[in-house]
């Protein structure tokens, strides 16, 4: 039996307990090994919730048992989760995160202390909810030199621009929805400011890079200032608009990355990618262009991922190291063109 614990019980923590459960069996023969959740961490009591009997409010029970190997850290948020995370890697605890913030802002100094302490810090959920992305790209692609990375990673975004196009929605009509649907982060602004797109680009560029890449220094554009005209007048023009996190190697030690609303030529591969739908696009220097799709944003979709990596905080075995040093690296904003009339860079 392993035993595990969740810390945060909102959208994501809720559907890594049920999936878990769902999946028992199929896990269970797959692991040959029965993975129990013993604690999940949150600030309130749930009376009513089947598993009301699991629920503690103090991180210290969870450190300080020695039956806990593997915990996933779904508060978000870089105070509690920051704090709780260090803590329990010096525990000798394994912690899976959907947590893009924490891995975006504090991911080098996290890595190293999982390393010191012989434990895993995974992210999978981080970048494209339950779209295979991580991974990929420090496995299947780990002989490849990666030199541009352009992709739709956030599902709220695409849902409202997605709404706006298609069935003429205002935003704030299409953001609603997004809310009630559970894509949006509990602060939308993270989401439709672009702070969301920037943490998981800057992931993926410092995956790709093997520097750190700080989403503070990466010009941001949201789609807060995208009028239903700006979309109309795109579409007349061929093109879609999509907020977009753009990467490109310029040399070893330099990079060019924006996260914007951009003009999309109504071929593109990333065109046709809507709703809570996110699509990365990977160029390697040996595989060309690979493209991953899937559901960007929700429940389960990010529970999936969350799951997974808990399975593999299983395996002893060591990984490739895949994790970012803390050089840096210098970021410069692209010079994209424009499409006349209105502001928005085109991306070919
Ligand atoms: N709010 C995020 C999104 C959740 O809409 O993509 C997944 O990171």
């Amino acid at each position: 039996m392993v035993q595990i614990a969740v810390l945060g019980y909102g959208t994501v923590g809720s559907g890594v307990v049920y999936l878990l459960d769902k999946n028992r069996d199929i896990i269970s023969k797959r692991i040959n090994d029965e993975i129990q959740v013993k604690y999940i961490l949150t600030r309130r009591e749930y009376n009513k919730d089947k598993y009301a009997s699991k629920i503690i409010m103090n991180i210290d029970k969870i450190v300080e048992d020695k039956d806990i190997k593997i915990v996933a850290e779904v508060i978000g948020g870089v105070t509690d989760a920051y704090e709780y995370t260090k803590k329990l890697l010096k525990a000798g605890k394994n912690v899976v995160t959907a947590n893009k913030e924490l891995v975006a802002t504090k991911g080098t100094e996290l890595f190293k202390l999982a390393r010191e302490n012989n434990v895993k810090y995974l992210f999978e959920a981080s970048v494209g909810g339950g779209i295979p992305i991580i991974h990929p790209m420090i496995q299947c692609l780990v002989s490849n030199k990666i030199d541009k990375i352009v992709g739709i990673m956030n599902g709220t975004t695409n849902y409202i621009l997605t709404k706006m196009l298609k069935d003429n929605l205002s935003f704030e009509e299409a953001l609603k929805n997004a809310q009630k649907l559970g894509y949006a982060e509990s602060n939308p602004a993270a989401d439709v400011e672009g702070i969301d797109t920037c943490r998981k680009i800057s992931i993926l560029s410092s995956l790709a890079y093997g520097r750190n890449v700080n989403p503070d220094l990466i010009n941001v554009k949201g789609i807060d200032k995208i009028t239903l005209e700006d979309v109309k007048v795109a579409e007349n023009k061929g093109y879609v608009v999509k907020l977009v996190g753009y990467s490109k190697r310029v040399g070893e030690e330099k990079a060019e990355i924006i996260v914007t609303p951009c003009a999309i030529k109504k071929n593109h591969p990333l065109a046709n990618v809507d709703d809570v739908y996110n699509a990365i696009l990977v160029s390697g220097n040996a595989t060309g262009e690979v493209m991953f799709y899937g559901k960007g944003a929700g429940q389960f979709p990010t529970a999936s991922a969350v799951c997974s990596d808990i399975i593999e905080c299983l395996d002893n075995k060591t990984n490739v190291e895949f994790v970012w040093s803390d050089e840096k690296i210098e970021i410069e904003t692209p010079k994209l063109k424009c499409l006349d009339n209105i502001n928005i860079p085109i991306i070919d």
